[in-house]
């Protein structure tokens, strides 16, 4: 059976919800209220003053196991989780699909129970594949789940760093005009992005070439303003504009997307020298937004494609804080899921 398959066709053994209020696995942003969003990004404050210290080390998770499980590349991600493991004292074990019994052909089910039969209290995973984490939640009993990437679907801890480091600079986020710019279609980090800062009731804008902008975006389903079941739809304030210039008037935040060019080849928009012409976040582009709008990237980025170098690097941009705040909000969740977070022992 491939892992596409078993995702699929997984019965429900482990508990995804909730126990006694606590969370148990972070899988996206859309089962997080904003008080929960709230609380991790107040955590976070917390830890990003012990990132200042000179002897970054603090005894929260002494005795505690974190295996980070990459079937992707990544730097971002992988080493500040290991980061934020290590300054909490827990013990921090890398794995990747190279150089481990993936290799030899051992399920992502049979993985997992390997690891949590070692008594690991957390995963940090990455997949290719959308739903991959979600299906490790639901096979194990023992063992926190937090999801660092599955395919286009989501890349909750990276909606999180980008909701605080959004918060840090701008304040309360309600009413905020945020420019989510690029390959949208491809980028699970849109997706979290967007309803993180949905439920903190920011304007998002999603902006690119059509072709790159998901069905359900531009569909009648969004923006109605209320969900089947009559609650309020936090994706009501959400909308499509395909036009750079139109979109970036008033942002008081612009998130460029990494075109991810190993997609591209299937010709989404007529050439590079088009999509920078129309699509590339520059400075006389950010001439339009509020004077003292922001540039945000989740990384990696194609500098000189969807960002300009003198934007990425010049005063208004916050890339290099958002690795930063990254550090921070992993450490939150860690302590949130296996320390004595809320609702913990
Ligand atoms: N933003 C992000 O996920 O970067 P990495 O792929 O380097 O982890």
């Amino acid at each position: 059976m491939t892992t596409r398959q078993a995702i699929e066709t997984a019965p429900v053994s482990g508990q995804v919800a909730p126990v006694n209020g606590r969370r148990r696995h972070v899988l996206d942003l859309d089962d997080f209220t904003a008080e929960e969003i709230t609380a991790v990004l107040d955590d976070a404050a917390a830890m990003r003053e012990v990132l200042d210290r000179d002897v970054k080390k603090v005894p929260t998770l002494r005795g505690k196991v974190v295996v980070t499980l990459f079937y992707e590349a990544s730097t971002r991600t992988r080493i500040s989780f290991e980061e934020a493991g290590k300054i909490l004292s827990a013990d921090v074990i890398n794995m990747t699909a190279t150089a481990s019994s993936v290799e030899k052909g051992e399920s992502l089910l049979n993985t997992g129970l390997t690891l949590q039969a070692m008594g690991v209290d957390a995963i940090v995973v990455r997949h290719p594949h959308s739903g991959a984490p979600h299906f490790l939640a639901r096979s194990l009993d023992n063992v926190a789940v937090i999801n660092a990437g599955d395919g286009a679907h989501a890349h909750p801890t990276q909606g999180l760093l980008d909701l605080y480091t959004a918060r840090d600079h701008l304040g309360d986020l309600a009413g905020r005009r945020v420019v989510i710019v690029g390959d949208v279609l491809h980028s699970r980090v849109a997706r979290s992005a967007v309803w993180g800062f949905a439920k903190l009731g920011a304007n998002v804008v999603l902006c690119g070439p059509r072709t790159l902008l998901p069905d359900p975006f531009t569909s009648a389903g969004w923006g109605s303003g209320s969900s089947s079941n009559g609650m309020h739809n936090p994706l009501a304030n959400v909308t499509v504009q395909p036009d750079l210039d139109a979109a970036i008037e008033g942002a008081d935040l612009v998130m460029a997307l990494r075109l991810q060019l190993e997609r591209q080849k299937v010709g989404f928009f007529p050439s590079m020298r088009e999509y920078i012409r129309r699509w590339q976040v520059n400075d006389a582009r950010m001439a339009r937004a509020n004077s003292n709008a922001l540039l945000m990237h989740p990384g990696p980025m194609n500098e000189g494609i969807e960002v300009s170098t003198a934007l990425a690097h010049g005063e208004r941009s916050l890339i290099e804080e958002q690795v930063t705040n990254g550090v921070a909000i992993r450490m939150a969740l860690l302590y949130q899921l296996v320390g004595s977070g809320p609702g913990g022992d």
